[in-house]
């Protein structure tokens, strides 16, 4: 199965919105992104509008000949918006408006009616449906109790512990990936996995067989600063490519 790279364009709005202008736009990097071979763009309307925005969504789904991996939390008002766009994917993440990033997994074991109920209507209009969760088997059996297509595995704790130092942690946290990544494709959801990822933490991620996809955001963008969107995307995908080939 090949890997496919989601570049996750949110911290182009950042830098956009630190001015309040239109510059730089997250469409024209989303574009550069296809260009430089990502799979599919990310974004992540958050509640409070931080960084990606309405007209970004709008304008995404008309200029992306990749598919949008619409992240959102699970809110009315969301659910309303990706109904009135059904991009290909919404990944339904916790939101909390203290929070930088997306801090933890989404709690589906315990919240299941409620989720359950909120992704039918986006999966009968056509929505691939993938939950943001910890590489936890309760939450994954209770993804795919509700109906989930998708599970994408939280990947930053394993990111933190490396930065960190913490080997022997990270490690314990990649193996739980591991084993969890099979345990929920052998329930027969697809896995994905993301949060922090960067060169020196993506190769073991891209080697699990089971996870056909990874989102990447902070660090492309940062990393785009240095060598450029395309050059940092090429060698993502280089990277990603031979781990996937057992070439590392
Ligand atoms: N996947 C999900 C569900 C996310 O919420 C994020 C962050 O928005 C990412 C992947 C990408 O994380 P990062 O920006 O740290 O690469």
């Amino acid at each position: 199965m090949t890997l496919r790279l989601g570049v996750n364009i949110d911290h182009v709005a950042t830098v956009r919105n630190a001015r309040g202008g239109d510059y730089p736009d997250p469409l024209r990097a989303a574009k550069l992104a296809e260009k430089a071979g990502a799979h599919g763009i990310t974004a992540h309307l958050r509640e409070d509008r931080r960084h990606i925005t309405d007209a970004d969504i709008s304008g995404l789904m008309e200029v992306l000949e990749v598919p949008l991996n619409f992240e959102m939390a699970a809110t009315p008002e969301m659910q309303q918006i990706a109904l009135r766009h059904v991009p290909h994917a919404v990944c339904i993440v916790p939101e909390k408006r203290e929070e930088k990033t997306t801090e933890g997994g989404l709690e589906v074991a315990r919240d299941d009616n409620r989720l359950a109920e909120f992704i039918a209507p986006l999966r009968e209009a056509g929505c691939r449906v993938s939950l943001f969760i910890a590489a936890d088997q309760k939450q994954i059996e209770a993804a795919h109790r509700i109906g989930a297509d998708v599970i994408e595995l939280h990947t930053g704790a394993y990111c933190d512990f490396h930065a960190e130092g913490k080997f022997e942690e990270r490690d314990a946290e990649l193996e739980r990936l591991r084993a969890m990544s099979s345990f929920a494709h052998n329930l027969g959801l697809e896995v994905h996995a993301g949060h922090g990822l960067n060169y020196e933490t993506v190769q073991p991620v891209a080697a699990f067989p089971e996870v056909v996809e990874l989102n990447i955001g902070h660090f492309l963008i940062g990393e785009s600063i240095f060598r450029g969107l395309e050059p940092a995307i090429h060698e993502m995908r280089r990277l990603m490519e031979a781990a996937r080939d057992e070439r590392v």
